[in-house]
């Protein structure tokens, strides 16, 4: 019997390509394990009014830890045209279901790693001294709240009397926004607590240690947002003065932040930040060490975690004859699943000779050769999804 059972939930479109590659990696360096396939997406809804079914639900209790491609979601009108005839006109309502997961089984801290592998065509540059072409080496880790903030879902159209009148109460509201007609209003709400902002603080600050790094960033704005920003600020603060002493707090506006990405990134190591500042963070650095094929993540709760890379379903390359899309945020994903449940040396070799394949530059996906998806990158010299796992097993 295989050491281990994971779930493996590859979704739609090309979740199903980088999935299938990021399971050969991992057999390839002798990972022990027993996949179960967990359905979840747009199929599940259409045929079943349900994108993350219940029985998918179960394996996750069971089975605790998850390996997930990605998912394909549509506006609201549309959702209501693809569900399946039999199904229409029944009250289903279509909610994303990587959002329902990360709630359901509160996978409240994200991580996204961004760090730049040497010899990878797709790294920022910048001008050095005398105009020469400087290359920082980033290494950062994003911690995003995952589960709180404006990603919450507590939000009003025309809201109710009772929310209402309580908007009316702050004198804010009542000065600057009464005027407006009440069915012209949508409010949506930014509620950050206690527990978890100090949970994913707490993960920031422990990862700095580990890794030996001296500056926790708090990335949000709390001369604007006092309340929430101001309160994931003051925890950091906190933390740092009772239980970290060697580690310095420094804050810096997401704003701001935006614009040091491209003067000073590689100062940065470990950053903090709310639901959608660090959404917009993370993409930021992922943009300097590669994109969408490198960008790779973690969503961990108290009990169940799940793999993913940050990148969609890319609906336009899920039916090529031979996908071509990049695997290798899909395979770091996976080896931060190792690294999760004590495998990180292997982890860590998978990690190794991805670097090996990328700094010989023989094999390149499309994106690494600058070229626009098609068909046709195949004769232009790019890898297929397949290639690229196969150069990163041989150097396994
Ligand atoms: P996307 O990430 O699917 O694709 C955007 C573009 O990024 C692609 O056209 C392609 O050029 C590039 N790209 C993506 N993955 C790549 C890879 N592995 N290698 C090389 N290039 C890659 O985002 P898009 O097009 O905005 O959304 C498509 C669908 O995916 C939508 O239905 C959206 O809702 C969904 N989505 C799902 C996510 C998830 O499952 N976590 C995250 C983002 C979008
Ligand atoms: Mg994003």
């Amino acid at each position: 019997m295989a050491k281990r059972t994971i779930v493996a939930m590859p979704g739609d479109g090309i979740g199903k390509a980088v999935m299938a590659e990021a399971i050969r990696v991992l057999d390839a360096a002798g990972f022990d394990a027993e996949y179960v396939n967990g359905d979840i997406g747009w199929e599940f809804w259409c045929k079943e009014g349900n994108p993350l079914p219940d029985r998918t639900i179960e394996l996750l209790k069971k089975h605790k830890i998850a390996l997930f491609g990605a998912i394909t979601s549509k506006p609201k009108d549309k959702a209501t045209a693809e569900l399946s005839p039999e199904l229409q006109g029944k009250g289903y309502q279509y909610y994303s279901p990587i959002v329902s997961m990360r709630q359901m089984f509160d996978l409240d801290i994200c991580q996204r790693p961004c760090r730049t592998f040497k010899g990878n065509p797709l790294n920022f540059i910048r001008r050095g001294k005398g105009g020469a072409i400087d290359e920082p080496v980033i290494d950062t880790m994003i911690f995003r709240q995952n589960t709180e903030g404006l990603y919450g879902g507590v939000e009003w159209t025309n809201p109710p009397d009772n929310v209402y009148d309580a908007l009316m109460t702050h004198p804010k509201f009542k000065e600057n926004f009464a005027w407006c007609p009440r069915p012209e209003l949508a409010v949506s709400t930014r509620i950050f607590t206690r527990k978890y902002t100090t949970r994913i603080v707490k993960a920031a600050f422990e990862y700095a240690k580990e890794k030996g790094f001296k500056t926790v960033t708090v990335c949000e704005k709390p001369n604007v947002i006092r309340e929430t920003s101001g309160m994931m600020l003051k925890v950091a603060q906190e933390m740092a003065k009772n239980e970290y002493p060697d580690i310095r707090v420094q804050d810096v506006n997401i704003d701001a932040q935006m614009m040091w990405l491209t003067k000073n990134p590689e100062t940065y190591n470990v950053i903090v930040a709310g639901n959608m500042f660090g959404d917009i963070v993370s993409d930021g650095f992922a943009g300097l060490v590669g994109g969408l094929g490198f960008a790779c993540s973690a969503n961990i709760g108290p009990e169940v975690a799940v793999f993913e890379p940050t990148h969609g379903s890319a609906p336009k390359y899920a039916d090529y004859p031979v996908s071509i899309v990049n695997p290798i945020a899909m395979v770091m994903s996976a080896c931060m699943m190792l690294d999760h449940i004590g495998e990180g040396q292997m982890a860590e070799r998978i990690r190794k000779a991805i670097a090996a394949v990328v700094e010989e530059g023989k094999v390149l996906a499309y994106d690494m050769l600058k070229l626009s998806g098609s068909p046709d990158v195949i004769s232009q010299g790019a890898a297929s999804t397949r290639q690229m796992a196969d150069a990163i097993i041989e150097k396994l």
